[in-house]
């Protein structure tokens, strides 16, 4: 029997520990948002790292950042990784842990000058969050769709920073590495993430074979009132634009999760205008994030919305906007995948689950192109975009080690799949993605 090939458990848990000082916070958790300096520092790292042992780092158009096998880097690959962006107060652990797992899966494979029938290849995602620029998994669906998104040019941060001008310095960030065209063929994706949520530390499973994502849609919700004098104008005669988006949320914050376990209604931001302690708002804005396995269900909330707004707005003379700016419709991963993962899980002697994913992933967007998956560890009290978040460095190693084993199976997988399909003649594909 062939001896199995390990990760460096320790180098990967300094690795960590080095990168979280990256946009690290006084609170112990990061703030890294995507190409910002910070996020340029750390692909910046990432690279230098890869290219002193040799590798072949691209970047792409939308900044995703690219580390290949010298020779290898023209065949379809198994793509592993994450994202290296983070929350405004985010955790050390959230996309940081895939990353850094994939590129030790790299080094492992390199340290043992081993090589296989299909090419591995690591991907860092470029703004996963969404958080600075929305919507999330920018780089990701980019590369999917093989197009930019198409507000680019028109798109700001909070400060007024258009998202053309920061892709276009995080790119020159790393003047030593080229820029090649959006998208390519790949075989398989794979990627390492923790649980962000408490089911697996509740079980005390080590590892989660993730085997769909539930649906997520992001809104911009626009109130339009006047403003008025806050001291002179009285009750019947405000048209107030912020007392109509609190009676709205109030209501759908007591209906939609309350009535419904699997529901997810989060308010993330709030704005009014014209921001005056006496003025009574004249506009109100706020961004709405719901979740929910079932596409039916996320119709009625959406439905739901629209007509609390309406009528909030409705009883006080304000009229209200409502734009889906996120869709990001529910998916399943590959059979064959999630079993190359339980299996790797098994065989190195973790325990496993199947579980779904409350958090949307890159993962996502991939999926339709290749047989995808994902890996999941537990967290300290399922908490994440937070900076508390916590993974033990054991359940990072066991992350790292079922990453590597699962990417092997799934790589003897593909082969075998293809051997049958010459034998056959058939146009035989993998699980349901293909
Ligand atoms: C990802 O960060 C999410 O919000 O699910
Ligand atoms: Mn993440
Ligand atoms: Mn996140």
């Amino acid at each position: 029997m062939t001896k199995r090939l390990r990760i460096d458990g320790e180098r990967l848990v300094r690795r960590i520990a080095e990168f979280a000082t990256i946009g690290g916070t006084a609170a112990g958790g990061v703030n890294r948002q995507a190409f910002s300096m910070e996020d340029r520092e750390a692909r910046g790292k990432l690279a230098d790292l890869a290219l002193s042992r040799g590798l072949k780092v691209t970047q792409d158009q939308a900044a995703n950042l690219f580390i290949a096998f010298p020779g290898r880097e023209h065949e379809k690959p198994v793509l592993i990784g994450s994202h290296l962006d983070s929350q405004p107060s985010g955790g050390r652990f959230d996309g940081a842990l895939g990353s850094l797992a994939a590129f030790e899966v790299i080094e492992t494979i390199a340290d043992a000058g081993l090589d296989y029938s299909l090419p591995i290849e690591l991907v860092i995602w470029s703004n996963e969050e969404g958080s600075r620029y929305a919507p999330g998994t920018m780089g990701s669906r980019a590369f999917a769709d093989g197009s930019l998104p198409k507000d680019i040019e028109t798109l700001k941060d909070g400060e007024g920073k258009p998202l053309s001008s920061e892709i276009a310095a995080t790119l020159a960030a790393l003047p030593e590495v080229s820029v090649v065209g959006l998208g390519k063929p790949i075989a398989a994706y794979l990627e390492l993430h923790i649980e962000q949520g408490p089911i697996l530390e509740a079980e005390n499973v080590e590892i989660g074979a993730v085997s769909s994502i539930q649906g997520t849609r992001w809104f911009d919700v626009r109130i339009q009132g006047e403003t008025g004098h806050a001291g002179t104008t009285p009750l019947t005669s405000r048209r107030d634009a912020l007392a109509t988006l609190i009676q709205s949320l109030a209501e759908l914050q007591a209906t939609i999760m309350p009535r419904d376990a699997d529901a997810r209604f989060t308010v993330g931001r709030i704005a009014v205008e014209p921001a005056s302690i006496n003025a009574i708002p004249a506009v109100a804005t706020a961004n709405i994030d719901i979740r929910h396995p079932s596409t039916e269900y996320l119709d009625t909330i959406e439905e739901l919305l629209q007509s609390t707004l309406n009528k909030y707005a409705r009883s006080n003379g304000c009229t209200a906007h409502l734009d889906r700016i996120f869709d990001m419709p529910p998916a399943e991963f590959d059979p064959e995948i999630v079993s190359c993962i339980e299996e790797a899980a098994i065989e190195l002697g973790f325990s496993v689950k199947r579980m779904v994913s409350g958090a949307f992933h890159d993962a996502l967007s991939v999926q339709p192109l290749a047989p995808s998956a994902m890996i999941f560890v537990p967290c300290r009290n399922g908490i994440s975009h937070n900076e508390k978040e916590f993974v033990e460095p054991v359940n990072c190693v066991a992350g790292a080690a079922t990453l590597l084993q699962s990417t092997l199976n799934a790589i003897t997988k593909i082969a075998r799949l293809h051997e049958t399909e010459v034998q056959t003649g058939n146009q035989k594909k993998m699980g349901t993605a293909l």
